[in-house]
């Protein structure tokens, strides 16, 4: 038993030697402190980064919460986690903070080896904002009102409860290096790999994680990933013009939240209603420009597949005769959907997904009302988990897969085991 003990804590010495030994050689950059900015451009300039980092979705509470204030919730399987209070206030917000200290924080996700932060703030991400454009960003937070509003305490389960381990995870898995041009692509295409990479941090939802909750590289990158039971899809080149997307189209989309491909729903709908509707028309077209690799704006496979659609070779009697009994009324009887208000289901990319997730989960659970503006929105969708069979629910999908989705010939059917597993809570 003493042995036993003894055997741990020479382990353990040795563990927390290493650690320090680690944290020594690769601890946090040092950053020279510079003062804040204060000139009314710097500000603009740091405001519209703000916009396009999504800052306020994460960190304010939905539903009437201080913008900035922070205490939104976020699940993780290790526990929960709170955002905090990013605005100027001195006890509670980051009135204290020095624009290194901010840097340090948004591109290597800690300033100091004891205290760095968990990788739900996107700093995986945000290490391609350079150091002049943090110091913006942190004089545009300044400027603003401080809101005295205490941190809610996370509740992490042990041992991820213990901060300085994060650091450990961040040297292994957290790049600290800003973004780098490509010399071989135009302007448009690296303005919009930046948005992407960077404050856009797109990956954080639309790139599958491996078994230590890191975003996967190389040709994995984008890919599409299951988050919150939903499925950010697909975003690569080749995916995205087989679901029927154009550079065009795709810009519309992150303008306005509607496209002939669909609206934006759930998580994208904040992301384009929160951060990309206020940007730039160009840098919207520079981010379609990056997603679809520049393609020319000629129609695509998708399109093509949806202009030779309609005669599916095995007709689907109950799909369609559900289909026109729950759906037809607002989505149309042939699909079209009405303009401003509802939907478009032929030609909709999210029929397209081969996996099926989002059409049976919608089909299963509907959409919330989602208003753009005070003017422009969707209406709530019903969700039919009580009125449908499971057995439904897959004829009706795949009768909109077969008929209306881009590409939908090439799509397998999905079986009711398939539909099960994605209604499972
Ligand atoms: C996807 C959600 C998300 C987004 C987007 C996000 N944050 Fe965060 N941020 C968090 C969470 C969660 C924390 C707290 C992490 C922790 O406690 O370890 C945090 C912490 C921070 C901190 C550290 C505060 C402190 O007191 O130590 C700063 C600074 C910060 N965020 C700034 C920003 C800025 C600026 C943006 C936009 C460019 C941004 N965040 C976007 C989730 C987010
Ligand atoms: C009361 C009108 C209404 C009915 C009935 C309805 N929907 Fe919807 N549906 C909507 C609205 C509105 C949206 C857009 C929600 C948003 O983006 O906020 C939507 C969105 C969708 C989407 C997501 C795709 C997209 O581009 O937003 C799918 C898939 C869908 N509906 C399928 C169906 C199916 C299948 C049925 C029948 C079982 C159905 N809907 C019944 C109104 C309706
Ligand atoms: C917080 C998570 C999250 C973030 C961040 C996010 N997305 Fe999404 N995205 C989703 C989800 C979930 C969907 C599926 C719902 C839908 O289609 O509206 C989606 C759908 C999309 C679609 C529609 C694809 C299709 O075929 O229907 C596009 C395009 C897209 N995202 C692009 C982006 C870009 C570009 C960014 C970064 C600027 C981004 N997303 C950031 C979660 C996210």
């Amino acid at each position: 038993m003493a042995r036993l003990l003894g055997v741990l804590v020479g382990l353990g010495i040795i563990g927390i030697t290493a650690y320090g030994l680690f944290a020594w050689l690769w601890g946090v950059p040092s950053v020279a402190d510079r003062p804040t900015l204060t000139d009314p451009k710097a500000i603009a300039e740091g405001k519209y980064l703000a916009a396009a980092g999504d800052c306020v979705s994460c960190h304010t509470v939905e539903d009437g919460g201080q913008r900035f204030a922070g205490g939104r919730p976020f699940d993780t399987p290790f526990g929960r986690l709170y955002s905090t209070n990013i605005t100027p206030d001195a006890t509670t917000g980051i009135g204290g903070m020095t624009s290194a200290e901010f840097y340090q924080l948004i591109a290597y996700g800690a300033d100091s080896v004891w205290d760095p932060l968990y990788p739900a703030m996107p700093y995986t991400s945000f290490h391609n904002i350079d150091r002049d454009q943090s110091d913006r960003l942190h004089a545009y937070f300044m400027s603003l009102e401080p809101v005295a509003q205490p941190a809610t305490p996370n509740a992490l389960t042990f041992p991820f409860s213990i901060r300085p381990l994060m650091f450990g995870w961040n040297l292994l898995f957290a790049s600290r290096a800003p973004f780098e041009a490509r010399p071989d692509k135009d302007d448009a295409w690296n303005r919009g790999a930046f948005l992407v990479q960077g404050p856009g941090h797109c990956g954080e939802c639309h790139t599958p994680r491996n078994l230590l909750g890191a975003m996967e590289g190389g040709e994995a990158a984008l890919s599409g990933a299951v988050i919150g039971g939903m499925e950010a899809p697909d975003l690569r080149p080749q995916a995205l013009a087989a679901r029927g997307w154009t550079r065009a189209d795709l810009a519309t989309y992150f303008e306005t939240g509607a496209s002939p491909q669909g609206s934006a729903f759930g998580e994208m709908f904040l992301a384009v209603k929160n951060s990309l509707r206020l940007l730039s028309h160009d840098d919207r077209v520079a981010i379609a420009s990056y997603l679809m690799d520049t393609t020319a704006d000629a129609p695509t496979k998708g399109q093509k597949a949806v202009a030779a659609m309609g005669d599916a070779a095995h007709p689907n009697k109950e799909g369609q005769s559900l289909y026109l009994t729950h759906c037809g009324l607002c989505h149309g009887p042939q699909g079209q959907g009405m303009a401003n208000t509802m939907p478009a289901l032929k030609g909709n990319a999210t029929l397209a997904q081969p996996d099926g997730r989002n059409l049976v989960q919608v089909i299963a659970d509907g959409v919330k009302p989602e208003a753009m503006s005070q003017t422009a929105g969707y209406g709530p969708m019903p969700g039919y988990r009580d009125r449908l069979d499971t057995q439904q629910i897959t004829d009706l999908a795949n009768y909109l897969r077969a008929d209306f989705a881009p590409g939908g010939a090439a799509l397998p059917p999905l079986t009711a085991d398939q539909v099960q597993q994605i209604l499972q809570p």
